[in-house]
């Protein structure tokens, strides 16, 4: 597979810039788009590189059962995005907070050491989306004085 014609500096040879799941992942997204009526979103952004990452999810019980992804970004925080919203389906919410950028780059094979910024905005848009969800779910109970609900995620009265 080519590696985009870079070369190392130093030796001259091709440098592999890129793992295969990296590239596979980028050439071919999964989970890429919206929902119309998603039960979480959330964004995050890395601000010197000015790239962002968008999650929503479908949750039913504590399982991400759906789950989309949109990213303006390099092609290592598409690849990222991809990959995580593989690991998060069907996880429960507390395991799919517990993910993390390394875990995720791992699983990509390892990542460049200078893109390895770029692994975090995905992580960080699933846990705001994750959090967005709990948010919505408090909002929908107290409001209606449904006092002694049980949160699914936290197994508290609302
Ligand atoms: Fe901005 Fe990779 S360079 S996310």
């Amino acid at each position: 597979m080519s590696n985009g014609g870079f070369v190392c500096a130093e030796s001259g040879l091709p440098e592999k810039r890129y793992g295969d799941a990296v590239l596979e992942h980028f050439m071919n997204p999964r989970n890429a788009g919206e929902f119309d009526s998603p039960d979480g979103v959330g964004e995050a952004g890395d601000p010197d590189c000015g790239d962002a990452v968008r999650i929503a999810v479908r949750v039913e019980g504590d399982r991400i059962a759906d789950i989309r992804f949109l990213a303006y970004g390099c092609p290592t925080a598409i690849a990222v995005a991809s990959c995580l919203t593989e690991r998060a389906r069907g996880k429960t919410l507390d395991e799919a907070v517990e993910i993390s950028d390394m875990e995720v780059a791992e699983a990509l094979g390892g990542l460049p050491e200078q893109k390895l910024h770029c692994s975090t905005m995905a992580v960080g848009a699933l846990r705001a989306s994750l959090q967005d969800h709990v948010l919505r779910f408090l909002a929908s109970v107290r409001p209606e004085g449904r006092k002694g609900d049980r949160c699914p995620h936290t197994d508290t009265n609302a």
